[in-house]
């Protein structure tokens, strides 16, 4: 079996960024409307500080209001509770994004259900983890699922009928994820860390998605030939004379060797998470407004 193809995450981000800066312009012109994001981050996680600082860049390169509320490491939950509540009044806000993890002495369920269901970007409030699972209503869908069945309308078309498993069951990737292939049709299992004899569980899989956070657990020997994998592990890794990388969930190099196609890390769906961000601001911002969804 010749190599795998790799799926361009980030070229394909680049390019949907592009789309979204279009669209931003026509909101402008055609109806005064500027898509405005908020995002909260409390205390000073270096991995968070990097996305956040990121989400900021790419909003505003995409025409967008940003606004950054950095707020130390201390803070109560009272006073994030009134910054929401303050966001949430705010016409000019319209998404807001709380970035995870919290610090311990914030319950992060309760602030996340405090936002705003329209304003809900992350996908993460109830009621749009409720539609989303119902299939009832326009959820905001999680933005790395989004990104991941982006890429997978890009990549392989019809999922109907496939099997997919998904190694990794959390709120933010792996449930919604199995809600969205599901609506395509897929066959899905979820596994995870306890699943007995995941290789067996992994080798069904003609869609394999990654999200467990563990360093090249999945590997070659582990996939089905021919199946499409999509690693959504970011995990860095420390080498020699005290320098590290990023690697994914997935054995790479074994793993091209196998599938059909697979997205690397860096590169794959990370770029994704945050043009699929981007994309829900302005959607969020079309619905508040009563402009009828983008097409993106
Ligand atoms: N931390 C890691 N991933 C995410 C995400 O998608 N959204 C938020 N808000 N925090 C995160």
């Amino acid at each position: 079996m010749s190599e795998a193809r790799i799926i361009d995450g980030k070229a394909f981000a680049a390019e949907l960024r592009g789309r979204i800066g279009g669209v931003v312009s026509e909101l402008k012109r055609e109806h005064g409307l500027t898509p405005g994001l908020a995002v909260v981050l409390v205390g000073e996680n270096p991995a968070s500080e990097v996305y956040v600082r990121n989400k900021n860049r790419q909003t505003a390169e995409a025409g967008m209001n940003s606004f950054h509320h950095a707020l130390p490491a201390e803070t109560g939950q009272d006073e994030l509770l009134d910054l929401i509540a303050r966001l949430n009044a705010d016409p000019a806000v319209h998404g807001i994004l709380v970035q995870l993890p919290l610090p311990d002495q914030i319950d992060a369920q309760a602030v996340l259900d405090a936002i705003d269901p329209a304003k809900d970007v992350d996908g993460f409030h109830v009621v749009n983890a409720g539609r989303l699972m119902t299939g009832t209503g326009k959820p905001l869908v999680p933005c790395t699922p989004l990104g991941c069945m982006v890429l997978l309308r890009e990549y392989v078309g019809d999922l109907k009928g496939m099997r997919a498993v998904i190694v990794g069951r959390s709120n933010i990737v792996g449930k919604p994820m199995a809600h969205l292939l599901l609506g395509q049709h897929c066959t899905v299992t979820i596994a995870h860390s306890r699943t007995r004899d995941l290789p067996s569980e992994c080798r069904q899989a003609d869609i394999l998605v990654a999200a467990v956070g563990r360093a090249e657990m999945v590997r070659g020997d582990w996939i089905k030939p021919g199946a499409t994998v999509l690693d959504v592990g970011i995990n860095r890794i420390e080498m020699a004379e005290g320098k590290s990388r990023l690697v994914g969930d997935v054995a790479f190099e074994e793993a091209r060797q196998v599938a059909s196609a697979i997205t690397p890390v860096p590169g794959g769906i990370g770029p994704m998470t945050i043009a699929c961000l981007l994309s829900n601001a302005v959607t969020a911002a079309c619905r508040q407004n009563s402009i009828e969804d983008p097409v993106l």
